[in-house]
């Protein structure tokens, strides 16, 4: 989603400004901007489209600036539209959603005040003008009592001294201290240089000036501890790989080894021990993969732990009014930890009185400050857009929260099930080029589909996920069973179809289904752990899996089902890591 970088130092603003844009091209924009402070005011560069577009930018004079990356929510994909904002003697880069535009707008529209973009942020610089009484902070204060909704804010002056100031509410916002100068940015990658490191929460505000930081709230001035650092703020590398995603898809065993905890044997999960003996219902609230990953831990819970799961898109449950009843364990799943349904249905789940959980894979995210437990996936950080290894790793964390849950109502499960999935998964990652050649069959195709029964649907919706967001072919996931009440209409000749069969008891059910698409002359790609049903003559390809424990195939079977939406983008000319109109966490409604 929309990045932001600003810098005040020594050195010139402009290079600092676009590499820091750069580090966040992997969260997904549109257009791309900056805004350097000179003797003469502001020199701004925007540019629709990629942030090498900036590079004539490079040169200009001046020790302090922000820059933006931006997709588009309110205006379309444009220079008008790109941030930074300029009014007066304000210029302002927004993340985030301002719900009361409209009616702010109408106010300044009333004042004679005109607008230059579409967008809900520039209404930011207006209100700051207005607001002026000659301390930026105070007026900065006052323009974001007045905001409804979420923002992240880098604030600039043309007079003055350089001087740069932010604010946050429910948008990430981190400054720090480099060796050069000051820096504000989103995200850890843009900043990575820094030595300091503070992470903002929601109502605080930062001065960067002088060389100094200052921390306030609306009330007064306050002390702020360093942030910790790991490796999350590494630069990110493709390390000799094509692109993010295969090395990151090259990373699952190791996430799968870093995410897998054993409940019992770690101490450190006494209290949410605890939590799971008491626990008598659990709902689990996430978007997208991550909603994906909650039906796979729905299928493992119930059959090992028989407690009732259910599992809402968050975008829903925030709004569905839920019902939570007394001894409910939310568990909220998000790799960013930034995803904004994600934190709202966690909130809400709280107010009613759940105990929530959250699943992230992100140091001190947003959804670490809601939630009453915080398990880590320690997949590393993915920078490819479409998740791969931190779904494995959800996945492996999940299945431990089953079989934990089980051993806490006193029922029969072996964690030593979910040791082997990391050499598992190193063996089936060892064959996934064999994929690439049904690729020219899909790549062609005017619509997949993916069909799986039991804990094989979550990887269908997975995969089908996978191939849409990259390689823009329509695709659709179902369970099995369902393909004869409609789908089957669209099967045709060649049409291609993933059937997903890991669980031998209902493998001659699922053949039906690949016997009705062959009978049509659909192209059945089979993903199974099964060798003689990889033979069968309505089979067009397969991929064999390692065997493992049926119920946690899912781990296994979306690899070959990653890999082929991968090679298919590539074949199809798309780039994996940066696919259209989609962004790597999503921070707004
Ligand atoms: O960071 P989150 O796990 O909360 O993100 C949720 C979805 O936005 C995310 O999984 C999205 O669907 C991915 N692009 C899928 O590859």
């Amino acid at each position: 989603m929309c990045g932001i970088i600003g810098y005040v130092g020594k050195e010139p603003a402009a290079p600092k400004l676009i590499l820091g844009l750069k580090r966040l091209e992997y969260r997904g924009y549109d257009s791309a901007g900056i805004a350097v402070r000179g003797k003469e005011g502001f020199s701004v560069y925007k540019r629709k489209g990629r942030v090498s577009g900036l590079e004539s930018a490079k040169d200009l004079t001046g020790g302090c600036g922000i820059g933006h990356t931006r997709w588009a929510t309110h205006g379309e994909p444009s220079e008008r539209n790109a941030h930074p904002h300029i009014y007066g003697k304000f210029a302002v880069v927004h993340n985030g959603i301002i719900e009361n535009y409209r009616e702010l707008k109408e106010e300044c529209r009333a004042r004679g005040e005109e607008f230059a973009s579409d967008t809900d942020s520039e209404i930011v610089a207006h209100l700051l003008a207005f607001y002026d009484g000659g301390n930026v902070l105070a007026a900065l204060k006052t323009v974001c009592a007045r905001l409804k909704g979420s923002y992240a804010l880098a604030v600039m002056c043309s007079d003055g001294e350089d001087a740069l100031y932010v604010a946050r509410r429910k948008s990430p916002m981190i400054v720090g201290k480099g060796e050069t100068g000051l820096y504000a940015a989103s995200d850890v990658p843009a900043v990575a240089e820094c030595g300091e490191l503070y992470s903002l929460a929601d109502g605080e505000f930062a001065v960067l000036k002088g060389g100094d930081i200052r921390f306030y709230t609306a009330e007064g001035e306050i002390r702020k501890e360093k942030m910790a650092r790991g490796s999350a703020e590494d630069i990110p590398e493709k390390g000799g790989y094509a692109h993010f995603m295969l090395k990151e898809m090259y990373e699952i065993p190791a996430s799968i080894a870093n995410s897998l905890v054993d409940f019992e044997e770690n101490s450190r999960f006494l209290a949410f021990n605890i939590v799971l003996c008491h626990t008598e219902y659990i709902q689990i609230v996430a978007c997208g993969t991550a909603y994906h990953s909650g039906i796979a831990a729905k299928y493992a819970i119930e059959r090992l732990a028989r407690i009732p799961v259910e599992v809402t898109v968050a975008s829903e449950y925030r709004y569905c009014n839920p019902i939570v009843k007394e001894n409910t364990l939310v568990l909220a799943i998000s790799q960013s930890g930034e995803t904004a349904d994600t934190l709202a249905a966690a909130t809400l789940a709280k107010e009613r009185g759940a105990t929530v959980a959250a699943v992230t894979n992100v140091r001190d995210s947003s959804i670490t400050r809601i939630a009453h437990f915080v398990l880590y996936t320690n997949a590393g950080r993915e920078i490819a857009v479409a998740a791969t290894k931190s779904f494995n790793a959800q996945l492996a964390l999940l299945y431990s929260i089953a079989v934990a849950l089980a051993t806490a109502k006193g029922r029969a499960a072996r964690f030593e099930a979910l040791r082997v999935l990391p050499s598992l998964s190193a063996q089936t990652l060892a064959g996934i080029e064999e994929i690439k050649k049904v690729v020219p069959l899909f790549a062609e195709a005017d619509s997949v589909y993916f069909i799986g029964r039991g804990a094989d649907h979550c990887a269908a919706l997975e995969g089908s996920l996978k191939l849409k967001e990259i390689s823009y072919l329509p695709s659709e996931g179902y369970p099995a069973g369902e393909l004869k009440h409609g789908t089957l209409a669209l099967i045709g000749e060649k049409t291609p179809v993933v059937a997903i069969l890991t669980q031998r008891a209902l493998a001659e059910k699922t053949m039906n289904a690949v016997s009705e698409v062959y009978a049509r002359g659909g192209k059945v790609l089979l993903v199974t752990n099964i060798p003689e049903l990889a033979a069968r003559e309505e089979v067009f390809e397969s991929v064999l899996l390692p065997a493992c424990e049926e119920l946690f195939s899912p781990i296994l079977s979306v690899i070959p089902l990653q890999a082929l939406a991968y090679y298919t983008a590539v074949f199809r000319g798309n780039d994996p890591d940066k696919p259209r109109n989609l962004a790597k966490s999503v921070t707004v409604e």
